[in-house]
């Protein structure tokens, strides 16, 4: 089993510290605020409860003891032992850049680097990188516990042996992977956040409301989920950062986004994780 370093307790920390430590591996969750630290661990229990109640699996292990194999930390330096790591801080150029220049200094040289970003060209992460070819993009999908298969991204540089390594880490964590080249916003958002963008559009014009908006996708379309739930469920403050990505990265005005994302980041209304967005959600529903 491997010591895996995840970075940013956030929506998608806590769920990739979750799976991993469930699968047994020893996990070091880093993130810069205490308050994000303990709230990530309540989460945790929480969560790891709540798959337990649901899980037919009878030979689970006791909350306590999965939690047991979670570091909690500010401390970056005890990063030094990690055979991989997966960064979830927030969507932001200026924030990854800092994160990356400072791993890069501690990692050891065998570690592999597991970028969750939602938008960002792993090829220009890798850029920051001493060892561009240990760089990969691997776009977890939330929640995280819950889904068996994640985007893999390869960047201009990342080698096949990263690629392998990287295969064998998400098996071990019940995941397979789909791989594909990479462009700002992959395959996934590329595409998805084109229909929740255009969907708070609709809900700004008047045109619906968000549950109608979601019914249509959900009761016409047969999807799961309607993409304003969607975009409640990311964090709106993610949509609107990975929107402005893509903007910025085509320079295409069909990423222009939507006024009213932007007025409910401003306004504290966020989707799931402030309990507030296009719908009120009263706990954190798993
Ligand atoms: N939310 C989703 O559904 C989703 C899905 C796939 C990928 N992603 C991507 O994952 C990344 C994280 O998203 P999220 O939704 O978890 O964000 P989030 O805002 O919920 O969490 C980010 C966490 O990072 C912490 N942080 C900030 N700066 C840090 C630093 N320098 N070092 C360590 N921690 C730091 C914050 O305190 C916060 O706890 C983003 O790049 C996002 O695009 C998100």
């Amino acid at each position: 089993m491997s010591t895996v370093g995840i970075l940013g307790a956030g929506v998608m920390g806590i769920g990739v510290a979750h799976n991993a430590a469930r699968y047994q591996h020893d996990v070091i969750l880093v993130d810069i605020s205490e308050e994000a630290l303990g709230k990530a661990k309540e989460e945790l229990k929480k969560n790891i409860r709540f798959e337990a109640f649901f899980n037919k699996d009878t030979n689970m292990e006791p909350v306590e003891k999965v939690i047991e194999r979670i570091t909690f930390t500010t401390d970056y330096s005890v990063l030094d032992k990690a055979d991989v790591i997966v960064e979830n801080v927030p969507e932001i150029w200026d924030i990854k850049k800092e994160v990356y220049l400072k791993i890069d200094e501690i990692c050891p040289e065998n570690c592999i680097f597991l970028v969750n970003t939602s938008c960002i060209s792993i090829t220009k992460v890798a850029s920051l990188m001493q060892r561009p070819s240990k760089v990969i993009g691997v776009h977890f999908m939330n929640p995280v516990p819950l889904k068996t298969s994640v985007e893999v991204i390869k960047g201009y540089h990342t080698s096949d042996g990263t690629i392998e390594e990287t295969q064998s880490f998400l098996k071990s964590i019940g995941k397979e992977m789909i791989l594909v080249n990479d462009l700002p916003g992959f395959v996934s958002n590329r595409l998805s956040h084109l229909l929740m963008n255009e969907a708070a559009f609709v809900v700004q014009d008047q045109v619906a409301s968000p549950k109608d908006v979601d019914d249509i996708f959900k009761k016409c379309f047969g999807h799961k989920m309607g993409p304003l739930e969607t975009a409640d469920l990311i964090g709106l403050d993610t949509v609107v950062n990975s929107l402005n990505i893509l903007y910025e990265s085509y320079q295409d005005t069909k990423f222009r986004c939507c006024p009213l994302l932007v007025k409910m980041v401003d306004a504290g209304l966020k989707g799931r994780k402030t309990g507030k967005g296009f719908y009120t959600y009263d706990e954190y529903e798993f």
